[in-house]
């Protein structure tokens, strides 16, 4: 197209003197008639250009002039030092091609609704902020991918449609399979995971789940992305341990790579900067205790509410666990603590400042009967679960593993007040469009 090489935005800053091509949407347009300002905005960040009438010919001053924010154009021109910003650089204008010009943008200057915005979040998207969310999401992702490898864990992708719950009846999206059976969007790919162990060693899986949650808070999402990981001869503590090594990479990481996007969101990177292993270890007992004296009313067997996780939180600078929740309130297939056998071998993340569950993770039953017992408690299909308890028939060994919420933490890095602005297409109880 044309003769000189395309440039990302993020690379002008090396190219001073040279002519380049940079092509993108236009952030801002101007002209005084006889000098035009344009932002152009590729993706990897924005640059000024600068075109005078009498630079370049009349009819690409003509087009210049006719850019609309959101137009799509590649400009090319000679990358010289801003002349008021130093360490940045602008271009030059000597010729433009434009590819579309944008009809009038919606989200125009002025403050929109929460709605207004998700209705439009497939333009939303070109927002600086909702862009360096994006980003930073990515980064959590790497982060948390070269952390499993390098730790021996064997991606794994469990199937999104499954014969059975995982997590428990009342959240399952239920579809018809054909005409012979019911099926069920998975809400974790963990019970697929604990058959895999004694083929591959430490394994995970990473992908969209599926909770048909009634809640309409801003920690739900109906779809969302788990990343399950599962370790065989790992028990409680030493699945704590593992959580807390992924959370503080994950961190470490974010705060070496994406300071730009923290600066655009205006998180606070000292409270990130806080994050520091061991975090501190709580039972359930002992925070019930301690919501009692900051004013909560929880009885002594039940799950933390949103609103005790927000309170317990606003404490702590680190992330902390709480472990051994009463077991009628978890999952069939945690194991008992051996010490109170009312009591699971489990613990939950709580993200600080605020955020509450990010991760949730056990020790798992590997007796046989035990198992077998809890899912007949629970009233679940035992003809459905034969297959996982076969893993218990065939080499049960012990075993723990967690599962965390991707867009939790990526509200929590970001320091975000609601999931929906975590994930590309957030889909929520009132919400299935766009
Ligand atoms: O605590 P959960 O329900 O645990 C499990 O599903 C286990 N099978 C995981 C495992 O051990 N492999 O879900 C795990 C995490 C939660 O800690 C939370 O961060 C997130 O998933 N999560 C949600 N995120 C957004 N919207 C929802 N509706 C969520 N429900 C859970
Ligand atoms: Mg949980």
């Amino acid at each position: 197209m044309s003769a000189y090489p395309r440039v990302l935005v993020s690379e002008i800053n090396d190219r001073s003197g040279d002519i380049i091509t940079v092509a993108g949407w236009v952030v801002t347009a101007r002209s005084s008639g006889k000098i035009a300002f344009i932002e152009l905005r590729d993706g990897t960040g924005v640059v000024q250009a600068v075109a005078s009438s009498d630079r370049v010919t009349a009819e690409v001053w003509q087009q210049l002039e006719g850019l609309t924010t959101e137009s799509s154009v590649s400009l090319i021109g000679k990358v010289q030092p801003h002349p008021k910003r130093p360490d940045e650089f602008e271009l030059q204008v000597s010729d433009a091609k434009v590819f579309q010009v944008a009809t009038e943008w919606p989200l125009g200057k002025k403050e929109h609704g929460p709605d207004f915005l998700l209705d439009h979040r497939h333009l939303w998207l070109r927002a600086p902020r909702q862009a360096a969310i994006m980003r930073v999401r990515d980064q959590i992702i790497w982060s948390t991918q070269s952390w499993l490898r390098e730790q021996g864990y064997v991606r794994f992708d469990s199937p999104i449609l499954t014969p059975n719950a995982c997590e428990g009846t009342t959240e399952l999206f239920e579809l018809n399979y054909f005409d012979w059976a019911k099926a069920y969007l998975t809400q974790s790919g963990q019970l697929y995971l604990e058959a895999a162990i004694a083929a591959l060693g430490r394994v995970y899986d990473f992908g969209p789940v599926f909770r048909a949650e009634k809640s309409k808070t801003r920690r739900h999402l109906t779809e969302f992305w788990m990343m399950d990981a599962e370790a065989p001869f790992v028990e409680h503590e030493e699945n704590m341990n593992l959580q807390e090594s992924l959370v503080v990479r994950i961190v470490a990481d974010v705060l070496s790579n994406c300071s730009t996007e923290l600066m655009t969101l205006g998180r606070d990177a000292d409270a990130l900067r806080k994050v520091k292993a061991p975090f501190p270890r709580l039972t359930h007992f002992d925070v019930v205790k301690k919501l009692h004296a900051l004013g909560s009313d929880i009885t002594a067997d039940a799950d933390l509410g949103a609103d005790d996780e927000t309170m317990l939180t606003k404490q702590y600078d680190s992330p902390l666990f709480v472990e051994k929740y009463p077991a009628v309130v978890k999952a069939f297939y945690m194991k008992r603590d051996p010490e109170d056998l009312t009591r699971a071998l489990c613990a939950d993340l709580l993200a600080p400042e605020g955020y509450g569950e990010i991760i949730g993770g056990s020790q798992r039953e590997d007796d046989y009967d035990q198992l077998l017992a809890r899912i007949k408690e629970q009233g679940l299909p035992v003809e459905q679960f034969q297959w996982y308890l076969d893993t218990r028939r065939y080499g049960s060994v012990p075993h723990s593993g967690f599962g965390v919420g991707l867009e939790r933490v990526v509200a929590w890095i970001c320091g975000l007040d609601h999931v929906r602005e975590t994930i590309p297409f957030p889909r929520l109880i009132n919400r299935l469009n766009p």
